[in-house]
């Protein structure tokens, strides 16, 4: 970009973000549910976890995690049809992606959503849901909505506090000693953020599975996602002068708009599955109709700026590494002038890495930059649709045939009766 094109982008992102933010602090919901219903909204979007669950004939439990630093984080734990007395023993914790939550994992409905899959394989499944999205909004001191403070925080943070807390509050309530991780996309990022940074944590996992992991972004092809997330992040100073910390929250002006554009007719799912192609890549087909009307309202769930300053971040740096303050902040809090590197040979977990040959957002460079640094690969898979894609992993219709029969078998391996 030319640096006028790129003041222009600047002033024009901070117009639309002063809106948003104005939305955001008013915690406005200009839909309200009554009349979403009328306006042809599936069922399922409206409910929450346990509703969608309940909704096919699953029961699940929600529990809550507190974080050494005090955030409250809701998570889930599924029971799947028909496992009475055939549940292993072993827990299964899945983490989403980017923007995400635990509601990504049911979104492609009960033939294809992984959390119904492995859950009807019997697996003792939990999903987690990482700081900052609307089913970890808390605090037990900090109001999100009040304390700038309670933004302060990325991947970093995540891997550093939710993950291991969340790993322990699990092993603690089934009294297991390990358990097996599945990861997509940043819930595999934050996992290897533990490893190197808590390497105690890491031990208890048997097994790593990791889909699309996301480390560093030195490749990524997807020019909306760049454009945006580096254009956001470049702005976080500006955006905290005005008050802004949280960015693209559930029920903020934004997702509203995109969860009710996705589903009102034939036109609009095609805008819909067009914009998802362009910010991804092109799989005609692949994510059904009525999953995208389902995963927008879920979707996306809020993160801070700050996180996705350090997206920016990864875009531009060829390391996966801390967030960079700028040499002489990174000086007092690293004691370098340059960010630490994160150390992946720390990730001394049997992993698996599932991966697609048109990922737009990790790129397949990205990838087998992360696998030649995982000193204990079991195995890596390429999923054989060539036109596998970054949001396939979670949305579409054919994870039952391409990627979990891999999950299952790595499950089945490590898992007690
Ligand atoms: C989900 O909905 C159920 C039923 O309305 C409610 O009891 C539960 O607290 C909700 N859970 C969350 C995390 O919002
Ligand atoms: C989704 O809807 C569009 C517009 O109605 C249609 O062209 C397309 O074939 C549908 N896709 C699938 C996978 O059903
Ligand atoms: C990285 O982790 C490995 C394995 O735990 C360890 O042997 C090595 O010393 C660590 N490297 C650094 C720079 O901390």
């Amino acid at each position: 970009m030319t640096s006028k094109a790129n003041v222009v982008f600047n002033v024009l992102l901070v117009f639309v973000t002063i809106v948003l933010g104005n939305v955001l602090k008013l915690r406005f919901r200009p839909i309200n549910n009554e009349i979403t219903r009328s306006l042809r909204y599936q069922r399922d979007s409206l409910l929450n976890f346990t509703e969608s669950r309940e909704l096919y004939g699953y029961s699940s439990e929600e529990h809550n995690v507190l974080t050494e630093d005090g955030y409250i984080l809701t998570i889930f734990r599924i029971n799947g049809r028909n496992c009475a007395h055939k549940l292993k023993r072993t827990p299964v914790l899945l983490m989403h992606g980017f923007l995400q939550s635990s509601d990504t994992w049911l979104d492609a409905g009960p033939k294809a959503g992984l959390a119904y899959l492995i859950s009807d394989a019997c697996f003792d499944l939990w999903v987690g849901n990482d700081r900052g999205n609307y089913y970890s909004r808390r605090h037990n001191r900090l109001d999100p909505d009040k304390d700038p403070k309670f933004w302060k925080f990325s991947v970093d943070e995540i891997g550093f506090y939710d993950i291991p807390a969340t790993l322990e509050y699990i092993l603690k309530y089934t009294k297991e000693d390990k358990l097996n991780y599945i990861g997509y996309s940043q819930g595999a990022g934050t996992f290897f953020v533990m490893c190197s940074e808590r390497p105690g944590y890491c031990a208890k996992a048997n097994v790593f599975i990791g889909l699309a992991p996301a480390t560093r972004l030195t490749n990524t092809k997807s020019v909306p996602f760049k454009i945006l997330i580096e254009g956001l992040g470049h702005l976080e100073e500006d955006l905290a002068t005005i008050g802004i910390y949280e960015l693209f929250a559930k029920g903020s002006l934004s997702q509203e708009f995109l969860s009710l554009l996705c589903k009102f007719s034939a036109t609009s799912e095609l805008l819909c599955g067009t914009g998802v192609s362009l910010v991804d890549s092109f799989h005609q087909g692949s994510i059904t109709n009525e999953t995208l009307r389902v995963l927008f309202d879920h979707f996306p769930a809020g993160t801070s700026v700050h996180n996705i300053a350090r997206y920016g971040q990864s875009i531009r740096s060829s390391h996966f590494q801390k967030f960079d303050y700028g040499s002489a902040q990174n000086f007092n809090i690293y004691g370098t002038k340059q960010p630490p590197h994160y150390n992946l040979s720390a990730v001394t977990v049997p992993s698996v890495v599932l991966y697609g040959n048109n990922d737009n957002l990790v790129d397949t460079k990205d990838i087998l930059w992360l696998i030649k640094r995982l000193p204990n690969m079991l195995e890596i898979k390429r999923v054989s649709d060539p036109l596998w894609n970054h949001f396939d992993s979670a949305y579409s219709q054919f994870t039952k045939d391409l990627i979990f029969p891999t999950i299952n078998k790595y499950l089945l391996k490590y898992s007690r009766k």
